[in-house]
């Protein structure tokens, strides 16, 4: 049961991956983002995922050495983005993010969507990248089970984290429950569904009862699922309410009412349907 901030569920390579981090997306790639982050990081955050598409790995890299925190208690993500993929495409992406965020390792690098004339390839230098030591895990992004199947045929070594959108409204228990007999580790975007569940009669009487905020509910039955989360705040008091999860804990008949939400309800594009070209 997650107890404090710095909480960390272990990939099956062994590597340490914190609970909750800082999701940085639309966070403009200036002050803006290395403020958050350095907030962030002074209340206990670990753990910053961002991507090439997100425009802002420079203020990232500048975020993590104005913390003051050492690199190595840090954990930063970042994704290849579409255009980009395919074998030396990767590469190349890859080389180009750890230049702007001006890091020598990657924690997690993760392909974001599944396209699908090339994932295999981008895979492969995933793997490379992975085998060379230049990053300490390898995941994907927004693949449904028929992805990680297919993908699996050629694959050497298995994702060790697939982020996806998951909130109440799209709990995603099938996926998940793949994934976990996989030994693949689950990523939440989206947990708060971009804000728009937090006036759910639901989160509002629980939180009410915790004396909590409907976030916080939301944040709690992730970390209690043992599913990893990355809330986007710019807001300093939300990046710490985001935070202020370690005192309270859902009982089991609030997590299954929490459960029973599902809707199947997408914020954000259907992984065997999207259109991202740029
Ligand atoms: N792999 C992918 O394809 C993918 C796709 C989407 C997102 N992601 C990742 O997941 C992260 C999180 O997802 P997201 O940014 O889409 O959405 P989110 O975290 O669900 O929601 C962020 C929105 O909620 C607001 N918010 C945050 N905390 C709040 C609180 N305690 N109370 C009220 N409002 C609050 C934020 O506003 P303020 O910032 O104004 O405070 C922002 O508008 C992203 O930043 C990104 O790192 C990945």
């Amino acid at each position: 049961m997650a107890k404090q901030i710095t909480d960390t569920c272990t990939l099956h390579n062994g590597i340490k991956m914190p609970l909750l981090g800082l999701g940085v997306y639309k966070m403009e790639d200036n002050e803006q983002a290395v403020d958050s982050i350095k907030h962030a990081v002074k209340v206990g955050y670990r753990s910053i995922d961002t991507a090439a598409i997100y425009k802002n790995e420079t203020a990232v890299g500048k975020g993590i050495k104005e913390s003051g925190v050492p690199r190595e208690e840090l954990f930063i993500t970042t994704k290849v983005w579409n255009s980009d993929q395919g074998y030396q495409p990767t590469l190349d992406a890859f080389e180009t993010s750890m230049k702007k965020l001006g890091l020598d390792y990657l924690d997690l690098y993760l392909i974001h969507w599944p396209v699908v004339e090339s994932y295999k390839e981008t895979w492969k230098a995933m793997e490379k990248l992975y085998e060379e030591g230049k990053v300490k895990a390898i995941g994907v992004c927004n693949f449904h089970q028929h992805h990680l199947e297919d993908l699996m045929k050629s694959a050497v070594i298995k994702p060790m984290v697939n982020q996806i959108e998951l909130h109440p409204l799209l709990n995603q228990q099938e996926l998940r429950d793949f994934c976990t007999s996989n030994e693949m580790a689950i990523e939440a975007w989206s947990p708060l569904a971009r804000g728009r569940l937090l006036d759910h009669p639901l989160l509002v009487e629980l939180a009410g009862k915790h004396g909590k905020t409907p976030a916080q509910m939301i944040l709690r039955w992730d970390l209690q699922h043992g599913i990893i989360t990355i809330p986007k705040s710019v807001t300093p008091r939300r990046i710490e309410e985001n935070a202020d999860l370690f005192d309270f804990e859902l009982s089991p008949e609030e997590m299954k009412l929490i459960d029973e939400m599902n809707t199947n309800e997408r914020t954000g594009q259907n992984p065997d349907n999207f259109h991202f070209d740029f």
